[in-house]
């Protein structure tokens, strides 16, 4: 598929489509062995050689971006008024066909998935691959004894969870489903409204060290693992 020179370049993280333009225009870029000057030259990223300084540039066409998501930030790729997880990375991350695989509320922290992989995206979100994610919620009261035993049912009509509780009031919940403020609901069906949540693990990726607000792509092994975990592999 044939894109825009200066987006082929944005996307490889070489900066705004401004600033690339002007390494375009200043005579930096070659494709196929020419210099090319016009940034909105046509080209297909994955078949042409392309050349930043004499070096060449490998482009990828998928691309998968793991962020610590803090409370008080838009689950959303654009919003005239807040900010949204898209405006968190930094220039070399970005790229304007990535979107959150899912949601987490405002206050919610945590893992989130970002890519630009539509199937991989469908996937994930649909409740047939039963993909894993794992909280840690914690809570205003007290869990109930039996709250291990009701989640396991599944509260609400939701799909049955695994609860471990960690002290009265702080457990660790794995869903295979996303809907709709889940968690919070189903701990205030307890009884136990959460105060704090965060996403630690999304099928096979896991937060790791990653603070909050920070982000970084996804290295071949967990592209591989979260691909393979919805048949894509
Ligand atoms: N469940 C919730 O209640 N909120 C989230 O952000 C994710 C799961």
């Amino acid at each position: 598929m044939k894109e825009r020179l200066d987006r082929v370049l944005a996307h490889l993280g070489l900066g705004t489509r401004k600033e690339v333009g002007k390494l375009i225009r200043a005579g930096a870029v070659r494709v196929d062995g020419a210099v090319v000057r016009d940034r909105g030259f046509k080209l297909d990223p994955e078949a042409a050689l392309i050349e930043l300084n004499d070096e060449p540039l490998r482009y990828a066409r998928y691309f998968h971006v793991l962020l610590h998501k803090p409370a008080g930030v838009l689950t959303a790729t654009r919003s005239e008024s807040e900010t949204t997880v898209l405006d968190l990375l930094p220039n070399a991350l970005w790229r304007d066909d990535l979107k959150p695989v899912g949601r987490l509320d405002r206050d919610t922290e945590g893992l989130l998935l970002l890519t630009n992989r539509g199937e991989l995206l469908h996937r994930l979100t649909h409740p047939r691959w039963k993909v894993a994610k794992v909280y840690l919620a914690e809570l205003a009261a007290d869990l109930p004894a039996d709250a291990a035993r009701r989640f396991a049912e599944g509260v609400l009509g939701f799909a049955p969870a695994e609860l471990e509780a960690l002290s009265p009031r702080a457990a660790r919940v794995t869903l295979y489903e996303g809907k709709h403020r889940q968690v919070r609901r189903m701990f205030a069906a307890l009884g136990a409204p959460v105060v704090y949540l965060r996403r630690e693990r999304f099928g096979p990726l896991e937060l790791g060290g990653l603070e909050p607000g920070q982000a970084r792509p996804l290295s071949g092994d967990e592209r591989d693992a979260i691909e393979r975990a919805v048949g894509l592999a």
